[in-house]
């Protein structure tokens, strides 16, 4: 007999074309709307130049600026530089900065301003005439959903959003990337989408979801996946709970006038967190590529519900004054846009259940907040107590479970944690844990969300973007908590800064026998 090879019998990340090859986006210009915001300043335009500094964007591709400022586009190039020098991840040099800021421009109008889109849709011809940009168009939306109608409107009166079958490029490439939050509940994510793929055709929609780019979550397929070790045991017959943590120290700095109102489960456990329950739970896709990869996630999302009626599935709170990193902080209510009679929830907690026939009985608990203890992301699967211990009960009173935690930022890895016998001459079993760390593994640091997501939508690589039908699940998922929280009309309890949440999300776990665990 041949030694026994231990691979993984299937690795779905092995694609069709090799996923291993540096791929650079061909020819085009990118349209950003709300430019001047916190994300295009502090994220997307850094992106672009880290993309352009690692050598992906091709030669001749051109940003373009819309918004109303009455910029020039030295002006506007002055703005993105500042911008890049501030947030960029790779070191500014001359070299890079000239050939992107050689294809900056700015168009000034708003967005109900037929003249501006007409000379947006004439700058972009120049731009192909220029630089060779082939007709080829992303427009990037990161404005509030309410101003989507009106902007795709626009792009669609203007002749924008077709692609130019009797011009110079007849295969040429149009696409929209929309930032969420998409919709505020299912009924008005439906509404959007409509408008939205009104417009566009839905193959070349990429609705952004900034964790799927992170190279850790991406890495929740590569753990689960192309292993033998863990895929086993990732199962009700093992796994006894899972815990989906995303916490945040800092507030809402000065973004009340989008958060107030949105709250944290709308903000981020819609998205971000039942996008890695998703990864977590689902089974394995046939491929990487995206219909199979969103086939899955999709599975999984239509199987999951609150795990009980709202009073007991979910718990929500929000931040008075407290400390963090020993500064005394303002609470939530102090903050400055905030309505006085709001009822804003900065945390939420859900306890959901996946019903499957690989999850039954498992909790999912996802929990998410702002000013709290300390800044992490993690997903931990907390396995069941083995079924027998032949050392004792004194031996073990001190282990606790078993667990995986995926340690999606900022300590970038996976800890595996397990019992190991104390030194010395009685037998005693204890807590340890072994820890993967991606900066002492590869020795690099690991490229933003953002740059991966900009460079898919310039590739037309869809894997990492939600379909609307994930959205439209997660929407489900959330809106009888939601709409239950705003029916009460009550505020939501208030927890300290620099705490771990409002008691009511212990009580939630400690009703099921379990508690949170400390990242
Ligand atoms: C955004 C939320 O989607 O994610 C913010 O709107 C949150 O409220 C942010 O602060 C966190 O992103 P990250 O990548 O720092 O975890």
């Amino acid at each position: 007999m041949s030694p026994a090879r231990v691979t993984a019998e299937h690795n779905p990340l092995r694609a069709p074309d090799d996923l291993r090859l540096p791929r650079i986006a061909g020819p085009c210009a990118v349209v950003l709307f709300g430019v001047t915001g916190d994300l295009a300043r502090k994220k997307l335009l850094p992106a672009i130049y880290d993309l352009a500094s690692r050598g992906l964007l091709p030669p001749g591709f051109s940003l373009v600026g819309f918004g109303r400022r009455d910029w020039s586009n030295e002006q506007f190039a002055q703005y993105v530089e500042e911008s890049v020098r501030g947030h960029a991840r790779t070191p500014f040099t001359q070299e890079v900065w000239r050939e992107l800021a050689d294809g900056l421009r700015f168009v000034s109008g708003s967005f109900d301003d037929d003249a501006a889109f007409d000379h947006l849709a004439q700058a972009l011809t120049e731009l192909d005439e220029q630089r060779g940009t082939g007709g080829n168009n992303a427009f990037y939306l990161s404005i509030p959903p309410d101003a989507f109608p009106v902007v795709c409107t626009q792009l669609q009166r203007s002749g924008l959003a077709t692609g130019d079958t009797d011009g110079p490029h007849p295969n040429s490439w149009r696409r929209v990337v929309i930032e969420k939050p998409f919709g505020h509940d299912l009924a008005s994510a439906r509404e959007l989408n409509a408008i939205v793929e009104a417009v566009f055709p839905p193959d070349a929609i990429f609705r952004i979801d900034h964790y799927l780019g992170k190279e850790t979550v991406q890495n929740i397929l590569a753990l689960r996946f192309a292993n033998q070790l863990f895929e086993p045991i990732w199962n009700s017959n093992y796994v006894d709970h899972v815990q989906i943590t995303m916490a945040e120290d800092i507030g809402i700095g000065g973004r009340a006038g989008y958060y107030d109102g949105i709250g944290a489960a709308r903000d981020v456990i819609q998205n971000h967190l039942l996008q890695l329950l998703a990864l977590t739970a689902m089974e394995e896709p046939l491929s990487f590529d995206a219909s199979h990869l969103r086939v899955e996630k999709q599975k999984v999302l239509e199987a999951t519900r609150l795990a009980g009626p709202v009073s007991r599935a979910t718990a929500r709170g929000v931040y008075g004054p407290g400390w963090q990193g020993g500064e005394p902080v303002i609470g939530y209510a102090e903050e400055e846009g905030v309505s006085p009679s709001s009822t804003t929830e900065t945390y939420a907690a859900l306890a959901l259940t996946v019903e499957t026939r690989r999850w039954a009985g498992v909790p999912f608990y996802l929990r998410t907040g702002k000013r709290l203890a300390k800044r992490v992301t993690e997903i931990a699967v907390m396995f069941k107590p083995a079924p027998h211990h032949p050392f004792g009960h004194d031996a073990t009173e001190e282990l606790g479970g078993n667990a995986v935690v995926i340690r999606i930022q900022p300590d970038e890895g996976v800890t595996i944690r397990f019992g190991a016998k104390v030194p010395g001459t009685a037998l005693e079993v204890r807590d340890v844990s072994m820890d993967f760390g991606y900066g002492r593994s590869f020795m690099q640091s690991s490229p933003e969300a953002y740059e991966r997501l900009i460079l898919d939508v310039l590739l037309g690589d869809p894997p990492l973007f939600p379909r609307h039908e994930e959205v439209e699940s997660s929407w489900r998922i959330l809106d009888p908590a939601t709409t239950a929280w705003a029916r009460s009309g009550a505020k939501p309890e208030v927890y300290p800064a620099g705490t771990w949440g409002p008691r009511s999300a212990d009580e939630l776990l400690a009703r099921d026998g379990r508690f949170w665990r400390l990242p």
